[in-house]
């Protein structure tokens, strides 16, 4: 089995991601990171914690992260504080980046140690390699890498859902992972890690409909339910959106990252490619900047960046993994 340790924003499809994380018989999941993200960290800790008392996984440490990202809220012309915390993430825009979950509360509490220190601590003392699934800002792995770079050779790969080319959410040229938190994001690209990007390019292919979420709803488990309901929340808040109009459904994009770990041909047309990601702050923060020039002075590849996916292939994927949920 691979180990691998999630770090979540959890946040409507990093549960997704989760649930087939735990399901999937290739993988051990020796802990999970929270971070600030979709919400405040207090309540990305709070919805995890619940996701694992729904699937009886709570013997799962669950480890509390970053509170505020790097640097970005420190930036001129970036809100001194994240925008939920100012009352600007309302309707849609709370439902398409991640409400609070309907799954119901629990009991189970967070570890004591935070995650950058738990991170440090595994992965030094790793016997084996060990693979991270970061699906919310990359705060928590940045940081770690900071406090101790060497903590990258113990790294097997780590598979992003962020950043974009063509497709972007949360300013022209940006996704919201890396927007949160670019220069956490510059550190990463840095380390010299495997990496493997899940863009939105790729995960806006790979929606689920309402039937897609009939279809699961048919597997009759407490687990399946949930995925249902949030695939049609999803559906809703997406269709809401003026620029989707013809969207039938939603992307769950962090549930991808993990797919694609399972079966890495779900991508398809990856690229490898150099990218730095833009910490300037101005109109590019945040951006995933790929060197596609057509010279052979470019700089080197330092990472895999998915351009395309599969969407029946992911399909099948989600729905065969929540097959093997008991509850
Ligand atoms: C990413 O942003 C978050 O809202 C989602 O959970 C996903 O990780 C998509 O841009
Ligand atoms: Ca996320």
């Amino acid at each position: 089995k691979r180990k691998v340790i999630l770090d979540v924003d959890t946040g409507a499809d990093d549960a997704v991601a989760i649930m087939l994380a735990l399901l999937a018989p290739e993988l051990e999941v020796i802990g999970i990171c929270s971070v600030n993200g979709n919400r405040e960290v207090r309540l990305t800790t709070d919805n995890t914690l619940r996701v694992l008392d729904l699937l009886g996984r709570g013997e799962v440490p669950v480890y509390r992260g970053c509170e505020y990202p790097m640097v970005s809220t420190l930036k001129p012309g970036r809100k001194p504080n994240i925008p939920w915390r100012e009352g600007m993430m309302t309707g849609v825009e709370a439902l398409v980046h991640g409400d609070h979950l309907e799954i119901p509360e629990t009991d189970l509490k967070e570890q004591e140690e935070c995650a950058v220190s738990y991170l440090v601590h595994a992965l030094k003392n790793a016997k084996e390699k060990i693979t991270l699934i970061p699906v919310g800002p990359l705060t928590n792995i940045g940081m770690a890498l900071r406090v101790a770079p060497e903590i990258a050779e113990n790294i097997e790969e780590i598979m992003i859902m962020g950043g974009g080319f063509l497709t972007n959410n949360s300013s022209a040229v940006s996704e919201y992972n890396v927007w949160v938190d670019p220069e956490a994001a510059e550190i990463v690209m840095q380390s010299g890690c495997k990496i493997t990007w899940v863009p939105l390019d790729a995960t806006h292919e790979c929606y689920l409909t309402t039937e897609d979420a009939a279809e699961i709803r048919k597997l009759g488990t407490k687990t399946a339910d949930a995925v249902a309901a949030i695939i049609e929340k999803r559906t809703k808040g997406y269709s809401n959106d003026v620029d989707m109009k013809e969207y039938s459904g939603a992307p769950v994009h962090d549930a991808l990252a993990v797919c694609a770990l399972l079966d890495p041909t779900v991508l398809t047309e990856v690229e490898e490619v150099n990218c730095h990601v833009d910490i300037a702050a101005g109109y590019a923060d945040g951006q995933t900047c790929l060197d596609r020039r057509m010279r052979t002075n470019k700089e080197a590849p330092n990472c895999r960046f998915a351009m395309h996916a599969d969407r029946e292939k992911f399909r099948s994927m989600v729905i065969d993994i929540l097959k093997l949920a008991d509850r």
